[in-house]
């Protein structure tokens, strides 16, 4: 257990001394205030995740794991049954929180496997086992994200100029992240990459936070508005995308950020290589394609008011504040994977890799 709390305690993730909360940084406060939050009620463990206090796929499902931990302990029942229905509706409750990262209910889904698998056992028992399955989730990003740098770095060239769409950084997940990942791990090993950062609107996480992150990694990082992904393609800047994912369906396509495809597009016109870099927990074989995965809405006060002192627009003025899109397998060059590194034809490559 030593080696475990150790291994949690260097992640923006983890729990509190006591076991009884999940301490996060605030990510809605970044780049200016790193503020640590200690959340420990299914309110405020559900309003940090819809609300992107704590963002980023991987992110979130280490997160779910580590809350439902600590909201299986606040369960006042000694007979099994009891204890299995209340953790049901603690999990349905933050399942709810947003739709569009798999990794969510993945992890979820796995500590209620942890409770419905071990009737026979004391519900202090199962909260043993449900205490190293969370840990076991955050351990397991951390190598994943490792795997997925190396291979991801294995595709760039020193020097190269990447572009990079919202954050799939450290912040995201566990220590290196999965975009962000190879550029870490390339810079370690004392390579220099020229990284574009599209700022990402609505809600900035490329200038917010992998503007932050690769700055103070000393990567060499400029931040572009989304609307100038083309003019840096155009201009040669640019060898490689890497983008991360929320959900990837059986056939390849792949969410993401809200503006990724139209980077992948571009990509496809100027000839330049599209990556897609995520965790095999980010697959979703029961999702066929794209149209079935459900795309998060969410309030238009994100592109009126956002991060503007005055309203950019009327009251009165209607938005359409989608916060992913899907990007088709046919604009995607490799999605690469802690298993390796996946070409098309995707249905067939993806199926393979879980057999
Ligand atoms: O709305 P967000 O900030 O949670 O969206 C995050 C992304 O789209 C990331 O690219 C994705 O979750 C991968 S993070 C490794």
């Amino acid at each position: 257990m030593e080696n475990i709390k150790r291994v949690t305690d260097a992640d923006n993730v983890r729990l509190s001394e006591d076991e009884k909360s999940v301490v996060i940084i605030d990510q809605t406060k970044l780049p200016n205030v790193t503020e640590y939050l200690t959340l420990g009620t299914a309110e405020e463990l559900y309003e940090a995740i819809q609300k992107l206090r704590v963002r980023g796929a991987p992110a979130i499902g280490i997160f779910a794991g580590y809350g439902i931990y600590c909201l299986a302990q606040t369960i006042r029942s000694d007979d099994y049954e009891g204890f299995r229905k209340k953790f049901h509706e603690y999990k349905e409750h933050l399942n709810s929180s947003r739709p569009t990262a798999v990794n969510l209910s993945w992890a979820l889904n796995r500590m209620e496997r942890v409770v419905t698998s071990n009737p026979h056992l004391s519900v202090g028992e199962i909260l043993d086992l449900l205490r190293e399955e969370c840990v076991m989730i955050q351990q397991e990003d951390i190598a994943m994200c490792r795997a997925i740098s190396e291979y991801g770095l294995s595709l760039l060239k020193n020097g190269d100029g990447i572009i990079t769409h919202c954050n799939a950084g450290p912040l995201a997940t566990s220590r290196y992240g999965t975009a962000l990942g190879p550029i870490l791990l390339g810079r370690e090993k004392g390579m220099q990459f020229k990284v574009f950062a599209d700022e990402t609107r609505p809600l900035l996480q490329g200038a917010r936070l992998t503007a932050y992150e690769l700055q103070k990694a000393g990567v060499d990082v400029t931040l572009i508005c989304d609307n100038m992904a083309s003019i840096v393609m155009k201009n040669g800047w640019i060898q490689a995308c890497l983008v991360g994912c929320d959900r990837i369906a059986a056939n390849g396509d792949a969410a993401n950020k809200i503006g990724t495809s139209g980077v992948a597009i571009l990509a496809k016109y100027y000839g330049i290589p599209f990556y897609v870099l995520g965790p095999s927990s980010t697959i979703d074989l029961d999702c066929p394609t794209g149209n079935e995965i459900k795309i998060e809405l969410r309030s238009p006060d994100e592109i009126k008011r956002g991060f503007y002192k005055e309203p950019v627009a009327l009251e009165e003025v209607k938005c359409y504040n989608p916060a992913f899109d899907i990007t088709d397998h046919s604009l995607i060059t490799a999605i690469i994977t802690e298993k390796g590194i996946l070409r098309p034809p995707y249905d067939k490559a993806l199926a393979d890799m879980f057999r």
